[in-house]
C-alpha cells in the first residue's frame, strides 16, 4: 500500500539560495584563473581561410589564442545527447559558431582580444529559414496506428487546420559557463549542467583523453530546461585551454551567445485532420509535422506524435513527420520539447472540433477519455485526466461560461474569453545508482545520479529520506550532479524524481539490513546512527541501483559509462503518462488589443506528490512559460546573413510578473499503483503542456478570432 500524502516542507536549499551561499559554476574562484572568450562566426556557412591573431596577442593580458590547430581534427557528428562535439574546426556550420578562443588574465582583455581577431572567410551558400532555397525536406519514419484514412472517410465531422510554433531559445537566468582546472593529471570541470556524466565522456573523447581522469561538478544550476542537457560547444574549448596553459580557465558566455552556443526549440508546422463521429467520439487523425533542423542535427522529428497519439482514445492515428534542414546549430530539447508544440496544435484542433460539434470543450474531452495506450494496446498504469478536468472546471467556475465566441465582455468593452486545454507527458525512467552513508557522528550522506536545477530534487530526496529514516536534517548532505560522488545521468525529460526517489527507499532498506547483520542478532535501541556508533564503526555505506521496468544490467552499465539509457513510457506491462488540465481567462483590451491573462487554474496528475511546495512551483513556472510561449517568445532569423538575431532579454521577450496574475495550482495526488514504490510519475514538463492552446482557445472565445500561429501578438488582433 502506498504511504499517505507527503506533507508540505520548505525547499531544503532555500536559505543557501537567498543568502547567496549556493555556488554556481561561474562563482568558482581559483588562484591564477584565466578568463576566456570566443570569437563567433559572422557568417552562416563557409570556411575559415585565415585567422589573424597578431593584433589580439599584442593586447596586454591576452595569453593565448586557441585555433583549430590546437585540436585534433574531429568529425562533425550528428548531435545526440552524448556525442563528442568538435573542438574548433575551420568549417563553419552556423552563424555564431566559435572560431577561436581567447585566453587572458582578465575578462576585459579576453573580450578585447576576441574583438581584435580578424577572420578571413570563404563564404558558402546557406539556408537561413525553413522557407529558404536549399532547405531540404527530409522525411522521418511515420508513427502510425490503425487506419486513419479509413477512419476519416467514415467521420461525420472533420476539422482541418495548420498551426505553427516558432523557433525559441531557452534563457535561464544562469548563463552558460564552464570553469576547467587541469592539475595533477586530472581535469576538473565546473559547469551548470543536466548531464555531468556526458560532459565527462564527451570532453574526454573530443580531447583524446581517458574519461577516468575527468571529474565534472554541477552542484547547483540556475535553470536548465533541456539547454544544459547536451554537451555545449564551449566546454571542450575551455578544458583544452586549461590543459594547454596549465592554469584554471573560466568562460561565462554573454547572454547573446546563448542563441548560438547551445541548442534551441526548432520551428514546427503542424497540419492536422481530426475526425469525429456523430456522437462526438474522435475517431481518426492525420497529423503531419515539419520541424526545422540543422544539417546534421539528430533531434528526431517524429516524437511530436508520441504524446499527441496518447492524449485521447483515438485508435486510428497517422503520424507523419519531416525535418527541414537549415544552416543553424543543432536544435535540441527545450522544456516539453515535442508535447508542448504538439498540444498547442492538437488541443487547438480539439477546441475547433468542439465548436463544430456544438459541444462543451470540457465535456468533449472527458467523453474521449481512455484507459489504454492506443499506440501499443497496453493499459495505462494510471490516468486521472478527467479528474483534472473536473476539479479544474469547478475551481475555475467553468459552468458560468457562455459558450458563444465574443459573448463575454466587460462594460468598458474589454473582451473576456475562457479557454481550456490539456497536456500530457511521458513518465520516463533512467537507470541510476545511489549511495547512502550513515555515520556514527550523526551525519547522513545520500549521493545519486541527478541534477538540481531549481526543480527541487534535493528537497524531494530529503522528503523521502526523512520519511524513511530518523535523521538530523542539519547534518544531511545530498550530493547530485557530481561525477566524483555517483555516476551521473542526463537529468531531463522529467524523469529525475522517478529515477532517484525510489532509490532512497531501496537504500534505507539495504542499510537496515546491513546494520542488522552488523549487530548480529543484538537489539540496540536508537537511530541507525547510534547503532553504528555502538559497534564502533565510523560509518556504514550501501550502494543501490535501479533500472526501468524491462531494462537489464546492460542499461546500468551504459549509464555508468556516461551513456544515455532512458526507457518509457511504454513498459513491458503498461504505459505511464502524466496529465494536466489548464483553464485560462484572457482579457483583450478594446483599443490596444493587448491580451492579459488574469487567472489560470491548472490541475495535474503526476501520481503521488512528494514535495508539494516545489511541485506547485514547477507548475506555476510551467504556466508562466506557457503564457510566454503563447504571447511573447520567438527567435528571429536574419534571412540575409543567416543566424539568430535576438541578443538579450530586451530582444527575446519573455513573460514577466506583469504578464501573469493568479495561477491556482492543484494536484489529483493519486499514487500510480504500478510505476514505483512511491507511486510518483513525472511533473516538470507536463506543467507547460497545453497552456498555449488554452490561451489561444481563450482568445478565440473572447474575440472569435482563431489564431493558429504563435506567438499571438497585438497585431494579430487588430
Ligand atoms: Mo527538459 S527538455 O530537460 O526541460
Amino acid at each position: 500500500m502506498p504511504a499517505p500524502p507527503f506533507a508540505d516542507r520548505p525547499r531544503i536549499d532555500a536559505l543557501d539560495k537567498v543568502r547567496g551561499a549556493a555556488a554556481y559554476a561561474a562563482d568558482m574562484r581559483f588562484p591564477g584563473l584565466l578568463h576566456a572568450m570566443t570569437v563567433p562566426s559572422p557568417v552562416a556557412r563557409g570556411r575559415v581561410a585565415a585567422l589573424e591573431t597578431e593584433a589580439a596577442l599584442r593586447i596586454p593580458g591576452v595569453t593565448r589564442i586557441l585555433t583549430p590547430a590546437d585540436f585534433a581534427p574531429t568529425q562533425r557528428v550528428a548531435d545526440l545527447p552524448n556525442s563528442p562535439r568538435p573542438g574548433l574546426v575551420p568549417e563553419i556550420a552556423f552563424r555564431g559558431e566559435p572560431l577561436a578562443l581567447i585566453v587572458a588574465e582578465t575578462l576585459e582583455a579576453a573580450i578585447e582580444g576576441a574583438e581584435a581577431v580578424r577572420v578571413r572567410i570563404e563564404g558558402a551558400p546557406f539556408s537561413a529559414t525553413v522557407d529558404s532555397p536549399g532547405a531540404a525536406r527530409e522525411p522521418a519514419p511515420d508513427v502510425s496506428t490503425g487506419d486513419a484514412a479509413r477512419a476519416l472517410a467514415g467521420a461525420s465531422t472533420i476539422v482541418e487546420a495548420s498551426y505553427e510554433s516558432p523557433t525559441q531559445h531557452h534563457n535561464p537566468i544562469e548563463l552558460l559557463s564552464t570553469t576547467a582546472v587541469w592539475a595533477d593529471g586530472r581535469l576538473l570541470i565546473h559547469e551548470g549542467s543536466q548531464n555531468a556524466g556526458a560532459i565527462k565522456v564527451a570532453v574526454a573523447r573530443t580531447l583524446g583523453i581517458d574519461p577516468a581522469i575527468v571529474d565534472v561538478k554541477s552542484a547547483t544550476v540556475g535553470g536548465a530546461f533541456g539547454q544544459k542537457g547536451w554537451v555545449q560547444r564551449q566546454t571542450a574549448l575551455v578544458a583544452r585551454a586549461a590543459m594547454l596553459t596549465g592554469r584554471p580557465v573560466k568562460l561565462v558566455a554573454p547572454r547573446g551567445q546563448i542563441f548560438h552556443l547551445a541548442t534551441f526549440r526548432p520551428l514546427s508546422r503542424h497540419r492536422i485532420r481530426l475526425g469525429a463521429d456523430a456522437t462526438g467520439r474522435m475517431v481518426g487523425v492525420h497529423y503531419e509535422v515539419d520541424q526545422q533542423n540543422s544539417r546534421s542535427g539528430g533531434f528526431p522529428a517524429n516524437q511530436y506524435h508520441d504524446g499527441a497519439m496518447r492524449l485521447y482514445g483515438i485508435a486510428d492515428y497517422a503520424g507523419i513527420a519531416a525535418n527541414i534542414r537549415t544552416d543553424t546549430q543543432a536544435p535540441g530539447h527545450m522544456r516539453a520539447p515535442y508535447e508542448h508544440p504538439a498540444c498547442f496544435a492538437f488541443e487547438s484542433a480539439v477546441d475547433e472540433l468542439s465548436y463544430r460539434l456544438g459541444r462543451d470543450p470540457v465535456a468533449l474531452r472527458m467523453a474521449n477519455d481512455t484507459r489504454t495506450d492506443m499506440h501499443t494496446g497496453k493499459p495505462l498504469s494510471s490516468r486521472f485526466l478527467n479528474e483534472c478536468l473536473q476539479i479544474g472546471a469547478e475551481r475555475f467556475g467553468w459552468s458560468r461560461r457562455n459558450p458563444a465566441p465574443a459573448s463575454m465582455a466587460a462594460p468598458d468593452g474589454t473582451q473576456i474569453g475562457w479557454g481550456v486545454a490539456c497536456g500530457l507527458y511521458p513518465t520516463l525512467i533512467h537507470p541510476a545508482v545511489a549511495t547512502l552513508r550513515i555515520a556514527a557522528d550523526g551525519s547522513t550522506r545520500f549521493a545519486v545520479a541527478g541534477h538540481e536545477f531549481g526543480q527541487g530534487i534535493r528537497t524531494a530526496l530529503a522528503a523521502v529520506l526523512t520519511r524513511e529514516l530518523q535523521i538530523d536534517e542539519r547534518r544531511l548532505q545530498i550530493l547530485v550532479g557530481d561525477t566524483t560522488a555517483a555516476p551521473q545521468h542526463l537529468t531531463a525529460g522529467s524523469w529525475g524524481s522517478a529515477s532517484a526517489l525510489p532509490l532512497v527507499v531501496q537504500a534505507v532498506a539495504r542499510m537496515r539490513q546491513a546494520v542488522a547483520e552488523l549487530l548480529d542478532g543484538r537489539r540496540i535501541a536508537g537511530t541507525l546512527h547510534q547503532q553504528i556508533a555502538t559497534v564502533r564503526r565510523p560509518f556504514l555505506e550501501v550502494e543501490v541501483s535501479q533500472v526501468g521496468p524491462g531494462q537489464d544490467s546492460a542499461a546500468l552499465q551504459r549509464m555508468r559509462a556516461g551513456g544515455y539509457a532512458v526507457t518509457g513510457p511504454a513498459y513491458p506491462d503498461f504505459t505511464t503518462m502524466s496529465y494536466i488540465a489548464h483553464f485560462v481567462e484572457v482579457r483583450v483590451e478594446p483599443r490596444t488589443r493587448r491580451v492579459r491573462v488574469p487567472r489560470v487554474v491548472s490541475i495535474a496528475d503526476c501520481g503521488r506528490v512528494v514535495s508539494p511546495r516545489t511541485a506547485a512551483s514547477q507548475v506555476r513556472g510551467g504556466v508562466v512559460w506557457g503564457i510566454s510561449h503563447a504571447l511573447r517568445e520567438a527567435t528571429e532569423t536574419d534571412p540575409r546573413y543567416g543566424g539568430f538575431l535576438n541578443n538579450d532579454l530586451a530582444e527575446y521577450v519573455v513573460a514577466t510578473n506583469a504578464d501573469v496574475d493568479e495561477i491556482d495550482v492543484g494536484f489529483v495526488d493519486e499514487p500510480d499503483p504500478l510505476f514505483n514504490s512511491i507511486g510518483l510519475k513525472s511533473l516538470g514538463e507536463v506543467s507547460m503542456v497545453g497552456v498555449s492552446a488554452a490561451v489561444a482557445n481563450a482568445v478565440f472565445h473572447a474575440t472569435g478570432r482563431r489564431l493558429r500561429k504563435l506567438p499571438i501578438r497585438v497585431d494579430d488582433l487588430l
